[in-house]
């Protein structure tokens, strides 16, 4: 994959967008901040830009974020997750979308109506695009440090070629991937944070992530 790639971060001003938007901008990855609010979006790319100095790295509404981007990230809280995604119908084709959205309720996780919130973002999209799910058990608290050791990610889809391409994107970052099988895997994926959030709070800590062993050892 060629260095040129735009990666637009929907929900790009939150703690996950800003710190994975920091993480891939710093190798040199072209990353547009999605935000509702254009003025927010500008906002958060000056205050990463005091940290990362000159990067390619602009603020704009969610939809021209993503029109301008090869891969749209989706990182928004479960309640927006449905009208994010129907704002974006019509904007994907051509386009990669990464969700790592997680169904939660009060801090715990739930199953949503259609299995999980990447079967969601694929009933919406009807398949204008494929939807591979990754990032969910990453930890925003580890991403923000810039040499701090990443969790392992776990990465579903249907759409095998999708999935590779997202995996050769997350390895900049500095993270281990897995191809965690298919599209109907994700719930299992997304509920996993659930369980990571209740080790942070037992065992009060801020970044519990995974880590897969037994394999290419
Ligand atoms: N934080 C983590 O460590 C982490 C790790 C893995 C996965 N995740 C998942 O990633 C997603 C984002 O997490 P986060 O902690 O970054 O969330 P967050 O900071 O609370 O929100 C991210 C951004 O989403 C936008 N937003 C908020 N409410 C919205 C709504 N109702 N509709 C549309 N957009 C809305 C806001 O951007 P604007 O106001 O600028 O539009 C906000 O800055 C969640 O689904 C979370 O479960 C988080």
């Amino acid at each position: 994959m060629d260095n040129e790639i735009t990666i637009a971060i929907v929900g790009g001003t939150g703690n996950l967008g800003s710190a994975l938007a920091l993480r891939l901008a710093r190798p040199g990855v072209k990353v547009m901040i999605g935000s509702r609010d254009a003025e927010k979006a500008r906002t958060a790319v000056e205050s990463l830009k005091k940290v990362l100095g000159a990067v390619k790295i602009e603020g704009k509404v969610n939809r021209e974020a993503v029109r301008e981007a090869e891969f749209a990230v989706i990182a928004v809280p479960y309640e927006g997750h449905a009208t994010i995604v129907e704002d974006l119908r019509g904007q994907v084709a051509g386009k990669i979308v990464i969700d790592a959205v997680v169904p939660l309720r009060k801090g715990r996780p739930f199953v949503p109506p259609a299995g999980s919130a990447l079967l969601e973002a694929e009933r919406i999209l009807e398949g204008e695009a494929p939807v591979v799910g990754a990032l969910h058990n990453i930890s925003a608290v580890d991403l923000q440090a810039p040499d701090a050791p990443l969790g392992d990610v776990l990465v579903c889809g249907d759409d095998e070629s999708a999935k590779q391409k997202v995996m050769e994107i997350i390895h900049r970052i500095g993270a281990r991937t897995f191809d965690a099988g298919p599209s109907a895997n994700a719930y299992i994926v997304e509920g996993l944070t659930g369980v990571l959030i209740y080790l942070n709070r037992k065992y009060k800590s801020k970044h519990a992530s995974v880590k897969i062993t037994g394999i290419g050892e």
